[in-house]
């Protein structure tokens, strides 16, 4: 073998005793080339006890790996490319296959491999840790070699907020201790993470060898998206969908008067997360608990349920009639005066729609505007929301109690669409954003010194003036300034 590390993070990446390290940073900064590099020194060094799998997001990326992998593994005792197999054959038996996870079921097809290294390249492309973390679980050995994960990434992509919140935030560079119980035994281990940054100037092998290199990246994207290529900084995507967010969204939770309006919201699913928010509207600008004074009509998210396993994207799968009834409990000795739902709901294929079987089962719901972005000369959709959350100088007209922790994780992280900025990302975890956009395109904000917009009540009316009192919503005539 005569590829060696270079100094600095590639030759940290490689000497790490740490069980999960991820080296990320910026593009051309060695990640890849350190990868093939650690996999090399663990082949000679536990010859058939070494199996690797390496994987990717997309297919096309892999051809690339592959072309490198040879000239690292490239030697007498190297490994040699066994295209039918798609992997790395040792003469010593040591192994390392190839593979590329489109999406995330695919990750279910490891169960019960065994790996010692297992590397994911481009770990921000996959939207949540579902898969990979599958993956984990592959890493074992009965030849007692020891096991690690490796990945390597660049800033941005769908994963860029949990990749940062569970490798970089909490660390500032040293590991990160878990500590994980036996059920079986009661012992306590723990397994440690760890985050090296790459940088570019880490890679003379590159910058040496191709000057051209850092102003081709400079033509390549936004910005700040090249900034943090070229410097690794994490901190550098803002890219937030909802860049108004702040603190002052956030507020302790206080007893909501009676005569706010209050309703609830509804975002589907099944396999896939459901959402069900109950929100409140500020009546008066009296401070809702001292020290605390919030616009009137501003939003108020006082209750959440949130239909997940607590795995990412992983619904509970409850019937619509359960939810019924975890609905009902929730507001018992409420007055919800509305409630808006996903309008697919009412979708009919063959039986009762979803949305008749709630009805039936006690909680009725009107179909929601889906409308995501722009219509003509209204704010609607992702813009009520934006505008909502960015308030103005008198506070936020959109906050949720510190209760709702689902929204708080999910919602502020959302990015945007790579290729429609005015649409946000879809692969992240967008259920509660959903059902936050029916509340808000139910309670519109006019938009401000439009002449000859229609004012808020006017919309109100049009939307909401035709419907009866009963069956869990009503209308009342209520204004929102
Ligand atoms: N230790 C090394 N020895 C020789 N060449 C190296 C070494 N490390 C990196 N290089 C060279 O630098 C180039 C860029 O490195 P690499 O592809 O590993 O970067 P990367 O961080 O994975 O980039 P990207 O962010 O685009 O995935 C490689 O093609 C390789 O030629
Ligand atoms: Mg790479």
């Amino acid at each position: 073998m005569t590829w060696a590390a270079q100094p600095g993070p590639q030759e940290a990446f490689v000497l790490s005793p740490v069980f999960e390290v991820v080296y990320g940073g910026a593009r051309g900064g060695g990640k890849t080339d350190a990868a093939l590099g650690d996999f090399a020194r663990h082949a000679q060094r536990y010859g058939a006890g070494a199996k690797g799998l390496l994987v990717r997001r997309h297919r096309v990326a892999l051809e690339p790996t592959i072309a490198r992998a040879r000239q690292v593994f490239a030697g007498p005792e190297g490994g040699k490319w066994v295209e039918a197999r798609s992997r790395f054959d040792w003469a010593s038996g040591a192994m390392l296959y190839f593979r590329y996870l489109d999406n995330d079921a695919d990750a279910d097809l490891y169960q019960g491999h065994d790996y010692s290294r297992v590397y994911v390249e481009e770990l921000t492309q996959f939207p949540n840790p579902v898969a990979v973390d599958k993956l984990k679980a592959t890493l074992r050995s009965a030849a007692g070699t020891p096991c690690a994960f490796r990945a390597t990434c660049n800033p941005g992509g769908p994963g860029h907020a949990w990749v940062k919140a569970r490798y970089i935030d909490p660390g500032l560079g040293e590991p990160i201790a878990e500590s994980f119980r036996n059920p079986f035994d009661g012992t306590v281990s723990e397994l440690k993470r760890q985050f090296i940054p790459a940088r570019l100037a880490d890679n003379p092998a590159l910058l040496n060898n191709d000057p051209g290199y850092v102003a081709r990246l400079q033509q390549s994207g936004s910005a700040e998206l090249v900034r943090a290529w070229l410097e690794g900084d994490w901190n550098v995507i803002q890219g937030a969908f909802f860049d108004g967010w702040s603190n002052r969204n956030i507020v302790a939770p206080f007893a909501i008067p009676r005569h706010w309006l209050r309703l609830r919201a509804f975002e589907w699913g099944y396999a896939a997360p459901f959402s069900v928010g109950w929100w409140a509207q500020v009546a008066e600008d009296t401070p809702a608990r001292p020290g605390l004074t919030l616009p009137r009509g501003c939003l108020v998210r006082y209750r959440e349920w949130y239909g997940s396993t607590g795995r990412p994207g992983e619904g509970l799968r409850l019937e619509a009639e359960a939810v019924a009834r975890g609905i009902v409990e929730r507001e018992a000795g409420e007055t919800v005066r509305f409630a808006v739902a996903d309008p697919s709901i009412f979708r009919q294929d063959g039986g009762a729609s979803i949305g008749e079987r709630l009805r039936r089962a006690g909680v009725a719901f009107r179909p929601a505007d889906n409308t995501r972005v722009g219509r003509a000369g209204a704010l609607s959709g992702w813009d009520q929301v934006r505008a909502r959350i960015a308030g103005a100088e008198a506070g936020p007209m959109l906050a949720v109690f510190d209760t709702c922790r689902d929204f708080i994780r999910t919602v502020p992280v959302l990015q945007h669409d790579r290729l429609r900025a005015e649409d946000l990302d879809t692969t992240a975890e967008d259920h509660i954003a959903d059902e936050t956009r029916y509340a808000c395109l139910a309670r519109v904000m006019a938009p401000k010194n439009a002449a000859g917009a229609a004012t808020a009540d006017e919309v109100w009316r049009r939307e909401w003036g035709g419907g009866t009192r009963g069956a869990g919503y009503g209308v009342v005539g209520w204004k929102v300034s």
